[in-house]
């Protein structure tokens, strides 16, 4: 995992746009600071968060604040992966005024630049960090407590819902959730452990 030729250093402009010239103008949103992903086109799977805080608005970069050293500190010590190794990103592209929850509307607007992505790059292993990315990835309005740490496959692509990092900092159950999620995101991406669920299964992971 430690090859010297992909390891690769993200340009903090490649894809972005700046906010004057973001398409979506009619989102609530437009006009906010864009944080555009951290893609590594030699990435082992890619991180998908929600949205940004405050310290990524500032600097521009995903995941940089308490959780995103949070979030380093799960990658290196339980998947053993470091950070460089994935490309990390968000459901949105800016960050939602007082670090409320995406509306759905604010999604509808800014998943079309993800499934851009997405489409371009293909990774074939996600992992759908917190509730509202787990959501859109599977689909289905899941209860984290039911999805967490398990390996859906959806659309050719394996999912693997883990607790948002900043869940850890509240409490000391869910650290130890999170660990195990970390845990188990390393072993799929080394081949330890396959696909147990098709996301097809869905009523019993949801809210109804
Ligand atoms: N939380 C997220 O979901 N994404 C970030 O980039 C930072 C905090």
């Amino acid at each position: 995992m430690s090859e010297s030729r992909f390891e690769y250093t993200p340009d903090p402009q490649a894809g972005s746009c700046t906010r004057a010239e973001c398409p979506l103008r009619s989102c609530p949103l437009w006009g906010s600071r864009i944080v555009p992903p951290e893609l590594n086109p030699y990435s082992v799977a890619w991180l998908v968060g929600e949205a940004p805080g405050k310290d990524e608005e500032e600097s521009g970069l995903p995941f940089v604040g308490k959780s995103g050293r949070e979030l380093n500190m799960y990658l290196k010590r339980f998947t053993r992966i470091p950070r460089e190794r994935f490309s990390v990103g968000n459901i949105l592209r800016c960050r939602p005024p007082g670090n409320r929850d995406p509306h759905a509307d604010e999604i509808s607007h800014c998943e079309s630049r993800l499934i851009l992505d997405l489409d371009e790059h293909r990774p074939s292993i996600v992992a759908a960090v917190g509730r509202v990315s787990a959501r859109w990835f599977l689909g289905y309005p899941v209860r984290m407590e039911k999805v967490h740490g398990l390996v859906f496959e959806r659309m050719g692509r394996i999912i693997v819902p883990v607790y948002h990092p900043a869940a850890g900092l509240h409490s000391p159950r869910r650290m130890s959730d999170t660990i195990r999620d970390f845990s188990i995101l390393g072993e799929v991406i080394r081949g330890e452990r396959g696909i147990t669920h098709m996301s097809e299964i869905q009523s019993e992971y949801g809210v109804g």
